[in-house]
């Protein structure tokens, strides 16, 4: 299939453009390197084999995705493109509402005005946060807490609206529960652009040198040890999980959500634990307040995804750990800037 990849030069873009190539798609990337750089494109592209196909372009400019859409006689689109900070939509909503919603409004719009009705779309566990259970199937009630949420809520919802409304389209909501770890060559990974708001990317950059210790979000959960438990999953295990997606929505008319997460739960420390195996160095931390608005525990039940996708998650925390950390380790800074990058 020839697939418009919205967001395809960010993380998860990047490992699932690779993931449709090497499953014989052919993706076709638009990004406005918002948060995202060329280089990640340039790698996988060389992972890959050939050319990446790119188109800059920013969602909010409807126009353009109209016209790329008209043209690019696309067969389905695999929507990642959006701004992900809890804290940051916290600070800023409208930024968040417009960006996100706006977005997802103009792709749709094209989608609909040029006959392309087969849609994955990147949602998140963060729309189980009022839940109130530590293992979630598709069907707990949804709520959230956050800007960032609400969009992915919106979305949803928008999307269930749009399916109803004409049936041909196919759509998945992919809920993915917290995505890490890298491609295992070392060549592409996560590159927060500021100081990293996730577990995973902080205690890397900590094992790396780049920060001096990771402040541990609350000690006193009622979980095993203290800390937060949460669904890791392995960043290329999810990258698949959209390739499965795709594959499987011919038979899956109207739009559904589907859990991509592994069904394990792995402690904060666990991970910390597993960086420091991994990558050969203590990993100083220090225990500090909860975080507002976190839970205790969040784990996937992923059995849907196992018998209507056929797909499950095939890695665990040392894969994770051993992969984040060859990514980390051979780029310390992360993507080179544009003027002082090195030649692919
Ligand atoms: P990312 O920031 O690495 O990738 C998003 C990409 O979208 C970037 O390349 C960015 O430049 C691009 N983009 C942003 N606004 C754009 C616009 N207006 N026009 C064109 N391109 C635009 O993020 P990611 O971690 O790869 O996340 C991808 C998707 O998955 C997002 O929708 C995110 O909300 C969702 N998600 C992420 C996580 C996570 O923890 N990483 C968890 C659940 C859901
Ligand atoms: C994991 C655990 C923290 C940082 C977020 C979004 C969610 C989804 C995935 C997009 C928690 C603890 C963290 C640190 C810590 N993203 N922690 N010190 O909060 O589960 O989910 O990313 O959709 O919407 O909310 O992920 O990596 O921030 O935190 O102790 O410096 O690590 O308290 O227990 P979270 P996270």
């Amino acid at each position: 299939m020839r697939v418009l990849t919205t967001g395809g030069a960010g993380y998860i873009g990047s490992h699932t453009v690779l993931a449709l190539v090497e499953a014989g798609h052919e993706p076709v990337i638009l990004d406005n390197f918002d948060n995202s750089s060329p280089e990640a494109v340039r790698r996988v592209s060389e992972l890959a084999g050939r050319e990446i196909e790119l188109i800059e372009a920013d969602l909010l400019d409807a126009a353009a995705v109209d016209r790329i859409m008209a043209q690019g006689n696309f067969d389905a689109v695999i929507h990642f493109a959006g701004l992900k900070a809890v804290g940051e939509s916290v600070a800023q909503p409208l930024k968040y509402y417009r960006t996100n919603l706006v977005s997802t409004m103009n792709l749709l719009d094209a989608m609909q005005a040029h006959g392309v009705r087969t849609l994955v779309f990147s949602s998140s566990a963060t729309v189980y946060g009022t839940a109130g259970v530590s293992v979630c199937t598709e069907d707990v009630s949804l709520g959230t807490t956050n800007p960032y949420g609400a969009t992915k809520l919106f979305i949803e919802q928008i999307l269930d609206d749009v399916a109803v409304s004409d049936p041909s389209w196919h759509i998945a909501k992919l809920r993915y529960f917290n995505p890490v770890g890298a491609h295992s060559s070392g060549r592409i990974g996560e590159d927060p652009r500021d100081i990293p708001n996730n577990l995973m990317p902080y205690v890397s950059q900590v094992a790396v040198g780049r920060r001096e210790k990771l402040s541990v979000f609350g000690g006193d959960y009622p979980t095993a040890d203290g800390t937060g438990v949460r669904d890791f999953i392995h960043v290329v295990d999810l990258a698949a999980g959209h390739v499965a997606a795709l594959e499987a929505l011919p038979a899956h008319p109207g739009a559904r959500a589907w859990n991509l997460g592994t069904g394990e739960g792995n402690s904060v420390l666990e991970v910390v634990r597993a960086f420091e195996r991994a990558s050969g160095r203590e990993i100083p931390y220090e225990i500090v307040d909860r975080r507002p608005g976190d839970v205790a525990e969040l784990v996937a039940d992923p059995s849907r995804a196992r018998l209507e996708l056929h797909w499950k998650a095939e890695r665990g925390l040392e894969d994770v750990a051993r992969d984040g950390w060859r990514w980390q380790s051979q780029n310390p800074l992360g993507y080179p800037d544009e003027d002082t990058e090195e030649s692919a």
